[in-house]
């Protein structure tokens, strides 16, 4: 009898150091998860991602080392594979990456995925049958249609528009810029100048338009930054009202802009949200299992829509008390601020 114990326990130290998982529950257990979002720039737009990130982490239990976020510290494919390889090698329980280039991160995704860590990505998709399990942000698309018809509302006689963005190859890029054109008809679009995410080179690029064109009637920021580069460049050309500016997102360099009437429309990505759901989905996943998983998180065809809210002066104090409604940290306020006579509003299509 004690001999069989011995020989069972043996059998087992062995055999559990062999196969770590010997023995372990199938559903893994709280204190195990390891959960990882890689975001593409160091940029306040990947703040409110991280902020998510923790607000998921605070209310789902899991411990400031359980919840890992990183970014390069401009649009950089070649530090995004590293870090996917470096979460590989620690053994993650997920990793939640927003791919600069879809194309060039799927095989170190597909890698992660073989390693059996659960792959999902954020704020710009993947590529078609890649082996992310679920999207988690905004129908980028869509969200340029939408952009061009604020553009189109704030120049109903048309006019020259320059469009500057970060990257030439994440879709979410591409995507907003090709729905963008699809629908700024009567606007004579010029070739977008693009920064890799280096809003140094933003401003740069945003100036050099500004001053070859000196009929330019609107700017078109892509990435979060992009608006607040085409709106320095307005102001340093004396131009404020007179290029009208339709940007991306909510950072408080944004709303300033849209408080003072640089910036007339803004396209506010949820991306706090972006953050907290690919936290919290990666978790039912380990937990309960990928299909149950996405089915409880509402993902129809591989995509969780995070929304977006198109915001102009006219509906500014409106969205500020939506995002207090629902908890959403921001560091602007309206307060003190009066709406100005005439202020632009979007009228949705
Ligand atoms: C985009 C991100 C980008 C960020 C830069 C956002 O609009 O969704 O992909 O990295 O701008 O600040």
């Amino acid at each position: 009898m004690k001999r069989q114990i011995v020989i069972s326990l043996i059998l087992f130290v062995v055999f559990g150091a062999l196969v770590p998982n010997i023995g372990a529950p199938a559903v893994n257990a709280q204190d195990d998860l390891k959960i990882v979002v890689i975001g593409k720039s160091v940029a306040p737009y990947w703040s409110n991602v991280e902020t998510g990130t923790k607000a998921a982490a605070a209310a789902l239990g899991l411990s400031e080392d359980q919840v890992i976020f990183f970014v390069p510290s401009t649009e950089d494919i070649a530090a995004q594979i590293q870090a996917m390889e470096t979460y590989i090698a620690q053994g993650v329980t997920g990793i939640a990456i927003a791919p600069s280039d879809p194309n060039a991160l799927e095989p170190a995704m597909k890698s992660a995925a073989d390693a059996g860590i659960l792959v999902t990505t954020l704020d710009t998709p993947p590529i078609e049958g890649s082996v992310s399990l679920v999207y988690i942000g905004t129908d980028n698309y869509t969200a340029g249609t939408i952009a061009g018809q604020a553009m189109v509302q704030l120049l109903p006689d048309g006019g020259k528009v320059g469009i500057g963005r970060g990257s030439d190859t994440a879709l979410n890029a591409l995507q907003r810029t090709d729905g963008f054109l699809a629908t700024a008809t009567g606007i004579d679009a010029l070739e977008p100048v693009t920064d890799r995410e280096d809003p140094t080179t933003a401003l740069q690029l945003a100036s050099s338009v500004i001053s070859a064109n000196p009929d330019l009637a609107g700017a078109f920021g892509v990435y979060a930054y992009n608006g607040p580069a085409w709106a320095n460049a307005v102001i340093e050309a004396g131009k404020i009202g007179e290029i009208k500016i339709v940007a991306f997102d909510a950072t408080t360099d944004i709303i300033e802009f849209i408080k003072g009437g640089v910036i007339q429309a803004s396209i506010a990505q949820r991306e706090y949200d972006m953050g907290y759901r690919s936290v919290e989905v990666i978790k039912m996943m380990a937990q309960m299992g990928v299909e149950e998983a996405l089915a409880e998180a509402g993902a129809v065809d591989g995509i969780i829509d995070t929304g977006v809210d198109v915001v102009t002066p006219g509906n500014l104090k409106e969205y500020e008390a939506g995002l207090d409604a629902k908890g959403i940290p921001h560091e602007w306020t309206t307060e003190g601020w009066e709406v100005p006579e005439g202020a632009f509003t979007f009228q949705a299509e």
